[in-house]
């Protein structure tokens, strides 16, 4: 391993069997530099400070490494950490050779995937000092949820994202107790002047959730988002009829006002819960923003805001099967707000697809900004070496207009656009071998007119966004999902734009009016494109780079 500029060496590792464990860091020789035995049975984030522009080896010895990269550059924000191979000698991942390795028939090329391993809700999401940050829910360890912590990444586009050092880990006692589980559960971030301020949930409880289960908020802050202060308690007290369900708390301000939401289940339905502060440190409980009354176990993820002149709330609906048998979908709320209550005048599903959950929205340069997870609700996740789960979406800028959530991809995404494969007026048109299934289309209908787009087909398996009968939906065939009819709000679709990127899939109808997000394991390498419509249509094809 050659270090660079970088001064810090990091690995997430655990013992792979009954010894404790080790990692050991040698020099060129083999003569043994650093040992550091590895502390938790659950994982150990080891930290070793390296030299600059030296050549190290790396052992693991009865352990095993899930991740590692070097950190602690001047200048990590612009450059991010090296990544190095734990199954190739620790050898550095860099530039080609990173692209390399993320470049597999599943994993998303311009959507948001960490280094390795599982991913869920974005966290913290902001921009502060001429870059955009996302921290996101973290399992370095494999591809299924356990332990949260907090990774990070920074953009200075939204597009192009730098990998930087994880920032949070679990409890002590939870690295050290197989029966427990928890960790840095999600949050959200406040810029000030010159720091940043972070409000996030801690868990700590038994493997099934049950009064056992204690949730609790903190912060903590951040002056270069590099270095994080220690976290703080703020607030653990739960507000009369709260079950256990108490987290993700979300921080805005509105004028002078300061305010942060928490996802709850109150006298058994389903919550949003509003707080206000004058410091932003002692927060005091209000009242319900929202109640719900459909059958959820909690409200997960919640947001507040103010959008072109009305408020909105949203929130992730956990453990609730829809009419169409969708999964955990998630409601936006937009009504008139006097400090208390949010009366909502609409409401509708954030996304039709269903494989979007626990977003989160900011605001940046007179821009909210949305980022949602691409989640597999359907079971339909094919576990690959090295992989990852989990991504996001492409980052939406949001608006209100006639009562209604406008979503719409941020422009900065079409700089991906590279080949034009097709543009033109057709009724039918079919693309077979699109290189590297990573495409973008366009579809503008000129009428009303019943249509089937197949945007992946692996064998018998099938993604179609289809028209009919006053329906748009999104359908698959031959994969976990395909019983169930993602069905969009919108009756007649004027236009069309899709994103397909390996397993995901995001289809922005009517310019933003909805959208839906809908994996789709495609094992091939080539995309599928396949329009046949009633009516004619201006079409143009594109493939997308990918942003590693
Ligand atoms: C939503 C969620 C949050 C929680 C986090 C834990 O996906 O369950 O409510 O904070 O994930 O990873």
């Amino acid at each position: 391993m050659y270090t660079g500029k970088y001064e810090c060496l990091e690995i997430f590792a655990r013992p792979d069997g009954p010894d404790q464990g080790s990692i050991v860091l040698t020099d060129c020789e083999g003569r043994i530099l650093k040992k550091k035995e590895l502390e938790h049975e659950y994982g150990t984030w080891v930290r070793l400070p390296v030299e600059k522009d030296s050549i190290y080896q790396v052992k693991t010895e009865h352990a095993w490494a899930a991740l590692a990269y070097l950190s602690g550059r001047e200048d990590i924000l612009e450059e991010g950490v090296c990544v190095l191979d734990p199954c190739n000698d620790f050898k550095e991942l860099e530039g080609e050779a990173y692209r390399r390795f993320c470049d597999t028939p599943y994993r998303e090329q311009y959507h948001f995937t960490p280094i390795v391993n599982w991913l869920n809700d974005p966290n913290g999401l902001c921009w502060y000092q001429g870059y955009y940050h996302l921290f996101y829910q973290y399992n370095p360890f494999g591809q299924e949820w356990n332990n949260m912590y907090w990774g990070h990444a920074a953009s200075k586009d939204l597009v192009h994202w730098k990998h930087l050092p994880i920032v949070l880990e679990p409890q002590k006692e939870i690295l050290n107790d197989q029966e427990l589980k928890g960790g840095a559960f999600s949050g959200s971030a406040l810029p000030q002047e010159d720091k940043v301020l972070f409000f996030l949930t801690r868990h700590i409880g038994p493997q099934e959730d049950g009064s056992d289960t204690v949730q609790y908020q903190t912060m903590m802050d951040s002056r270069d988002m590099v270095n994080f202060s220690p976290e703080k308690e703020i607030i653990r007290e739960k507000p009369k009829g709260a079950n256990f369900d108490f987290r993700d708390p979300k921080a805005g301000e509105f004028g002078d006002r300061c305010y942060l939401v928490l996802g709850s289940c109150m006298e058994g339905k389903g919550s949003i819960l509003l707080y206000e502060s004058e410091d932003k440190e002692h927060w005091h409980y209000r009242c319900p923003l929202i109640t719900e009354s459909q059958p959820i176990r909690t409200i997960e993820c919640p947001d507040f805001f103010k959008l072109d002149g009305t408020y909105v709330a949203m929130g992730a609906w956990m453990d609730y099967y829809d009419q169409q048998g969708r999964f955990q979908p998630s409601r936006y709320y937009i009504g008139k707000w006097n400090g208390r209550r949010l009366h909502t005048e609409n409401e509708q599903w954030v996304d039709f697809g269903s494989n979007c959950y626990a977003a989160q929205t900011f605001s940046h340069n007179g821009r909210r900004i949305f980022m949602g997870w691409v989640s597999d609700f359907y079971k339909e996740h094919v576990v690959t070496e090295p992989g990852t789960y989990g991504s996001m979406t492409i980052p939406r800028e949001l608006h209100v207009r006639q009562g209604r959530i406008y979503a719409l991809p941020v422009k900065e995404i079409y700089s991906l656009r590279r080949e034009k494969l097709f543009s033109g007026e057709i009724r039918e048109l079919k693309k077979e071998h699109i290189p590297g299934n990573q495409y973008y289309a366009r579809i503008t209908f000129e009428n009303q007119g019943d249509f089937q787009i197949i945007m992946g087909k692996d064998g018998e398996k099938e993604i179609r966004l289809v028209a009919e009968s006053g329906k748009v939906f999104l359908k698959t065939q031959g994969v976990k999902s395909s019983t169930i009819e993602f069905l969009s709000s919108v009756k007649e679709c004027r236009s069309a734009e899709i994103f397909v990127d390996r397993r995901t899939v995001e289809v922005y109808l009517n310019d933003g009016e909805d959208v839906g997000t809908k994996l789709f394991y495609n094992s091939r390498s080539e995309g599928y494109f396949f329009l046949k419509s009633k009516e004619l249509s201006q079409t143009e094809l594109f493939t997308m780079d990918s942003v590693w």
